[in-house]
């Protein structure tokens, strides 16, 4: 039995495959490499011993998707990352965001659908909750329009996936993604933007090795118990593990419907100032930054309630925030050597 991981060299990804063929799963990867690098599957390789399958190409391209699904018969199921991810950008280039996302995505369940390949694991974002009214936010909690056309292209999937569960034989469970931060513990594999990065994590660590000057945080007026912003970072390994729970839920025909939808985050709320604070005592380094402007777009808290993840698939995010910041400074210094 093969697994599809599209988007398998980006970074929540790459640790997934981890998690997959360390669960006994053969990995084929198709990923463009539009924001990854084709070194990853070597990488992967020192850690589990195991090289995947790296097939690369643009899903957006409907016969090179067909194609694959044609030589690779043993396709049981798919995990779908693959997409674009930076929310400054699609405000600037939202056609680039609506095409890339939605119709890669499209093109994937058309060949899915065609081959009876009935199993997808969806990789969807809290931002689809917007600024939540209560705290923790359940997954029944009320969608809001999205604040940019990357949260409005992971709300659109969602519906798209959910009609066509309703439509076919395809069954998809959704998670949703808190804020993912941290490296796999070996260190060969994380997070690497390109140029200056938009999320905190990468920005703290690129700052205390000096690439960046100092680190801005947005806002400390926020109604929040030290003013800065509360958002529920999760480890990646931990949402990396969440996505073999899912897959083998979807194969073992324990789903309650077509189509779950589940929170992935750890249900504990950190500040910006308390990721700063641990980095700080876990690097020994003092980190440069000031306090700026908020950062439009930006909402003031949102914690996940993670009790339905917990009992129904039988998961719980494991780490805590230090050795997220740990894991994610080991990964920046060996990025730097
Ligand atoms: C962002 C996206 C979200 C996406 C997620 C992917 C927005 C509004 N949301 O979440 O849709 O799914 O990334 O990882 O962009 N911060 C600073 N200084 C910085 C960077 C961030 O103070 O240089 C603060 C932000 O104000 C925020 C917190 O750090 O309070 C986390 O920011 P970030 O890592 O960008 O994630 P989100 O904005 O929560």
């Amino acid at each position: 039995m093969q697994i599809l991981v599209t988007g398998g060299t980006g970074y929540i990804g790459s640790h997934t495959v981890v998690e997959l063929q360390q669960e006994g799963f053969e990995v084929v990867i198709v990923d463009n490499l539009s924001n990854s690098s084709g070194d990853v599957p070597y990488n992967i390789e020192q850690i589990t011993g195991t090289l995947p399958v790296l097939e690369v190409f643009d899903l957006c391209d409907l016969g090179k998707t067909e194609a694959l699904f044609s030589n690779y018969p043993d396709i049981e199921a798919v995990i779908h990352f693959a997409a674009f991810k930076s929310v400054g950008e699609s405000v600037n280039e939202p056609l680039k965001y609506y095409h890339n996302n939605i119709l890669s995505s499209v093109n994937l369940l058309k060949c899915m659908k065609d081959k009876e390949v009935n199993k997808m694991v969806f990789s969807s974002s809290c931002t689809v909750y917007g600024q939540p009214e209560q705290l923790p936010v359940t997954e029944q909690a009320p969608l809001r329009k999205a604040e940019s056309p990357y949260g409005n292209t992971k709300k659109i999937m969602e519906d798209v996936i959910f009609d066509t569960t309703r439509a076919s034989a395809i069954q998809a469970i959704l998670l949703r993604y808190f804020n993912p931060i941290g490296a796999h513990e070996s260190a060969l594999i994380g997070e690497s933007p390109t140029g200056i990065p938009d999320n905190l994590v990468p920005y703290i660590t690129q700052t205390a090795t000096g690439k960046r000057e100092f680190l801005r945080v947005f806002g400390n007026d926020y109604n929040t118990p030290d003013g800065t912003p509360v958002r529920d970072y999760i480890h990646v390994v931990d949402l990396a593990k969440a996505h073999v729970v899912a897959l083998k839920r979807l194969l073992e025909s324990k789903t309650l419907s077509k189509c779950e939808v589940f929170n992935l985050g750890t249900g504990t709320g950190y500040s910006v100032l308390d990721v700063i604070h641990s980095f700080e005592k876990v690097s020994g380094v003092k980190l440069n930054y000031r306090i700026v402007d908020r950062r439009s777009g930006d909402i003031e808290k949102v914690w996940a309630d993670t009790s339905y993840a917990n009992r129904e698939l039988g998961w719980k995010a494991e780490k805590g925030l230090d050795e997220m910041m740990l894991s994610a400074w080991e990964w920046e210094k060996k990025l730097k050597n």
